[in-house]
Parts: C-alpha cells; sequence; structure tokens
C-alpha cells in the first residue's frame, strides 16, 4: 500500500497559536527556511497519551532557535500546551510529535532579521524507525562528516545539519543499508544520521563525546538507565580502528528509540545482553513501568 503523503491527511495541525486542518497547513514558496535552512524542529513520541520528556524537547527546540538567532514567539509552556492538545485532538495514543520552527517570508535574502518566526505542531501514528529493529540494523559508513563546531552550529537540531544526513542516508539505502556511520571532522566516530550510538565492550559502555553533533535525550536517557543498572559508561573519543574491538552496538534517538546494530561495514555485532536490557528498559520507561530520575 502506498505511504499517505504527509500533505494530504485528514485531522489538524496546531499552527501559529490555532488549530488548522491538515491540508490547509501551507507556507508560501518564498518562505525563508525553505530557501537558506532557517528552520528548527523536533521529533518526539508519545506512548500511551503522553509524550515522553516533552519539557526537555520543548526546551531544546527554544535552545535551538536561540542558537540559530531567532525566538520562537510562544513560550516553552505555550509549546508544552500546544503539543499536548495537538496530542488529544489526533486521538491517538502512541505517536510520533513533530514541532517546528521557521522564518517567514518578509525578508528573502542572507539577511532575515525581522522576518515573523511561524511555529507549527503536527501529530501522526509512525511506528518503529527501522523494520525488524531488534535483529540489528545493517550500516555502512557514510561519506560525508559531522563538522566542526566553528563550521556549522553543531548544537541545534537545526534543519540545515540534515543535508549531510539526507545524502549519507540515501547512499547507505542505495547500497542496500538501513543507515550510515557518520565520522566527524577529526575522523572519530560521531553518530548514525538520526541517532546516537553506542558500543559495548566487556560489559562496558563506550559513547564519543558529543561535542560536535546532538547530545540526544535518548543517549542522556540510555546513560542514566545504564547507570542505574550499574554499568560502566565511558564517553570519549573513539576512532574507527576500535570497531572490531566491540562486542555489541546500538543507536539511539527519539525516532529509532534503542535500536540495536548488527552490522557496520565490514564488522559484526550481536545484538547482546546490554542492548536488548537497556531496550527494553528504555520502553518500559515510556510506557510508565519504570521511574528513573532524570
Ligand atoms: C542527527 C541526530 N542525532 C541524534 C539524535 C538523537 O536525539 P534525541 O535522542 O534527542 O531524539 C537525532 C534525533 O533527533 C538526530 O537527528
Amino acid at each position: 500500500m502506498a505511504a499517505i503523503p504527509y500533505d494530504d491527511r485528514d485531522g489538524y495541525i496546531w499552527m501559529d497559536g490555532s488549530f488548522v486542518p491538515w491540508r490547509d497547513t501551507k507556507v508560501h514558496v518564498l518562505t525563508h527556511a525553505l530557501h537558506y535552512a532557517s528552520s528548527v524542529f523536533e521529533g518526539e513520541r508519545a506512548y500511551g497519551g503522553k509524550i515522553f520528556r516533552s519539557l526537555d524537547h520543548s526546551k531544546r527546540l527554544h535552545n535551538s532557535a536561540k542558537i540559530m538567532g531567532f525566538d520562537i514567539p510562544f513560550s516553552v509552556e505555550e509549546l508544552e500546551k500546544a503539543k499536548k492538545e495537538a496530542l488529544e485532538k489526533s486521538g491517538l495514543d502512541s505517536a510520533y510529535v513533530r514541532a517546528v520552527a521557521w522564518r517567514g517570508s518578509e525578508m528573502m535574502g542572507v539577511s532575515a532579521q525581522n522576518n515573523t518566526i511561524h511555529l507549527a505542531v503536527a501529530v501522526w501514528h509512525w511506528g518503529d524507525y527501522f523494520a525488524d529493529k531488534m535483529k540489528g540494523i545493517r550500516l555502512t559508513h557514510a561519506e560525508w562528516r559531522r563538522p566542526a563546531p566553528d563550521t556549522a552550529p553543531c548544537h541545534a537540531k537545526a534543519a540545515g545539519l540534515y543535508m549531510i544526513c539526507t545524502l549519507s542516508k540515501h547512499a547507505a539505502e542505495k547500497a542496500g543499508y538501513q543507515d550510515a556511520l557518520m565520522l566527524d571532522y577529526r575522523g572519530q566516530i560521531a553518530e548514525a544520521t538520526g541517532a546516537n550510538i553506542f558500543f559495548v565492550r566487556d560489559g562496558v559502555l563506550h559513547t564519543p563525546t558529543p561535542d560536535c553533533f546532538l547530545n540526544g535525550l535518548t543517549r542522556q536517557t540510555t546513560i542514566a538507565l545504564a547507570k542505574a543498572r550499574q554499568i560502566e559508561v565511558v564517553e570519549r573519543a573513539i576512532f574507527p580502528d576500535e570497531l572490531a574491538t566491540f562486542s555489541e552496538c546500538f543507536i539511539t534517538g527519539s525516532a529509532a528509540e534503542i535500536t540495536p546494530v548488527a552490522e557496520i561495514g565490514a564488522h559484526r555485532f550481536t545484538p547482546g545482553h546490554i542492548s536488548l536490557t537497556l531496550a527494553e528498559d528504555y520502553s518500559n520507561l515510556c510506557n510508565g513501568k519504570l521511574e528513573l530520575a532524570l
């Protein structure tokens, strides 16, 4: 069955303060964000009618906008209310929540000092990010590298940074893989195209220090879950020549949740005890079956 295009669905999207019929939430073709990537967004999941770490996502959206040089004209509290209402109006219990803020159409050059800032929240059903994910996904190596912190605003969840992610993901899919491992500008392991990465060696978790890519909320949750189980977590620079020394690997993200990795290029990993335990803990936490101070 063909997927329903995202602009041709029933329901409502919250946009600039009110609910608008889904098909009518349009922007003009001369919108600054479309030409200059002046847009920031969040990807969140709701479980059992509650958005997981909703407030942290809303705060991050505001912070991403600040990094990009604009203020969202709705407070974090107003955004929280909009997301809650959008979820309720969708009638969905488990759902994906997309908040997006962008520069509008008043100025159409590199400079857009006075453009109106818009905000929208859409909610839809989105199953697993990867088909059959607990078997472990296959990653190839990306050609593109995460840029240095003085090359791009790497801690904002900003649309422009996804240019190299889409290129890498498309190349991976074309080659028969599900995703790609991106290195950073120094040649260190960074992350996948839309998720952070963890490795296991001798019962210890190793994950790259997020100094030039998003320190994902799922990454932070995973570290807290591991610590609650007395699993040692080491955040450090990890180079590709270490891949052969790891027994397990998984990626983390709001969309991907905790997804085991079976393969990165020539290297093989087994979705083992630590990956599966943390994936289960994460699922229990999101579904309110486990308590954890975050
Ligand atoms: C490039 C990238 N890195 C990491 C993440 C993980 O972030 P989070 O766990 O906050 O969803 C995401 C997903 O939002 C992402 O797009």
